[in-house]
């Protein structure tokens, strides 16, 4: 391979999205990349992205340390993740401030308190599930994975129940790498009108929920914590975005890997491993979010091998290819829920680490055990359903879940 090869094309369809992280890694612990037309660095040595995401001279921040930014906003198809303002894409001060308001609403209390609500949400789906006759198959990312964290998402922010699902369908487009730059900013206005119409409801009647908290302290809040209008929106709009897709390739993944392999069921029902253990090894082997647009340097940064990430330049976090790389993991493909490191990057590292983990990981635990409970013979139909991969350089799931969920009646 040259010494410094061209960019590596990243495919927008991500149809050998495992090859594609091959080829990365490959490439060396970080390499240039091109993403819907935006060239960056794609980073796939664990131990230097651990470096870079907690290092002061990487930013989020895009208007401030990105000179392609405005070029961006006008061509890109994935100009949201860097526009928007919230935590998400904030830098020092700014983003400490935007996190720490919403933040004790994950806190482990809070998340503990959910417990009976998710469990709730989770036996109503599965009652819905068990009316399939015996020997038919359901789509379970359509009927179970994705309606579980978009109905957990909507109750903790307020979003009325019969608009869940138009937020749904507006958020799978947000994480779409396939889309014209002119389809995703459709796509945003209409995001945006959808926010705004809430936002305006919850002022003429608030309620307990986070959004009426939200814009309690845009107004200027008790403990002098303030949100701008332009932040209120879009920290709304990061919650719903971050809750809702993730959590359900997080179930998709995990029962698809069960279902495929049943050693690996065995392993639970025969006390080897636990449903924390299931959680776990899918976020490393199969991480729902495989690359993360975007950062940026704010100043040179050395790397390894003599080249430098130059002030300006976009980073991308290669995830995915980073939770199986061999220098971390032994046998770094294989799902095994037995493996006793399970380390990964999956809700990132370092500040911007994925507020959400906590909520994230008790929807899967209670999602998964329940499931399996009430299907224990649920077997895969792969001949029945479209099980490739979402088009999508971010999303790490299947169009479709088709599963048997009980066997035809002899
Ligand atoms: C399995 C499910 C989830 C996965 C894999 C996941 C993954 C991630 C990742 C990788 C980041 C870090 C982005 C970066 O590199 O900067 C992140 C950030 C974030 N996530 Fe999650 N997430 C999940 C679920 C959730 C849930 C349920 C919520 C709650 C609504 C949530 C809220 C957030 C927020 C607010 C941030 C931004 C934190 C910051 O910038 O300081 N996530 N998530």
């Amino acid at each position: 391979m040259p010494e410094h090869p061209a960019p590596l094309v990243l495919d927008p369809a991500a149809l050998e999205a495992d090859a594609e992280h091959e080829l990365l890694r490959a490439r060396g612990p970080a390499t240039r990349i091109d993403i819907l037309g935006v060239e960056a660095w794609s980073v796939s040595d664990p131990a230097l992205l651990k470096e870079l995401l907690t290092s002061p001279d990487v930013s989020k921040d895009a208007r401030r340390h990105w000179p392609g930014f405005e070029e961006a906003l006008r061509t890109w198809p994935l100009a949201l993740w860097v526009a928007a303002t919230n935590m998400f894409t904030a830098y020092g001060g700014d983003h400490r401030r935007l996190r720490r308001i919403v933040a004790p609403a994950f806190s482990a209390r809070r998340i503990a308190a959910l417990k009976p609500a998710v469990d709730g949400i989770v036996e109503d789906l599965l009652d819905a599930l068990e009316s399939t006759p015996p020997g038919e198959v359901a789509d379970v990312r359509e009927r179970f994975a994705c309606p579980l964290p978009i109905t957990v998402i909507g109750r903790l922010l307020g979003v009325p129940a019969d608009r869940a699902g138009e937020f749904r369908v507006l958020v799978s487009d947000v994480f779409a790498t396939t889309l014209s730059p002119e389809e995703a900013a459709a796509n945003t206005a209409r995001l945006y009108g959808m926010l705004d119409a809430l936002i305006a409801a919850k002022r003429a009647a608030p309620g307990e929920d986070m959004a009426s908290v939200l814009i309690t302290l845009g107004e200027g809040g008790a403990d002098g914590e303030r949100l701008t209008e332009e932040e209120l929106r879009d920290t709304l709009l990061l919650m719903i975005n971050a809750g809702y897709e993730t959590t359900g390739n997080l179930l998709d993944q995990a029962i698809t890997a069960l279902l495929g392999d049943p050693d690996q069921l065995a392993h639970l029902r025969e006390g080897r491993a636990s449903w924390p253990d299931v959680v776990e090894e899918t976020l490393r082997h199969s991480p729902p979010v495989k690359h993360l647009p975007l950062r940026f340097a704010v100043t040179d940064i050395p790397l390894p091998g003599g080249r430098t990430i130059a002030a300006g330049e976009a980073i991308l976090a290669s995830y995915a290819a980073a939770n199986r790389h061999p220098g971390w993991h032994d046998d770094p493909h294989a799902f095994d829920v037995t493996h006793i490191t399970k380390e990964h990057l999956a809700f990132g590292h370092g500040i911007h680490f994925c507020l959400g983990a906590a909520l994230a990981r008790m929807e899967g635990e209670a999602a998964l055990s329940a499931f399996f409970t009430r299907f224990p013979d649920a077997e895969l139909a792969p001949t029945e359903g479209d099980m490739g991969p979402i088009p999508s350089l971010i999303s790490n799931g299947h169009r479709s879940l088709p599963v048997r969920l009980r066997p035809r009646t002899p």
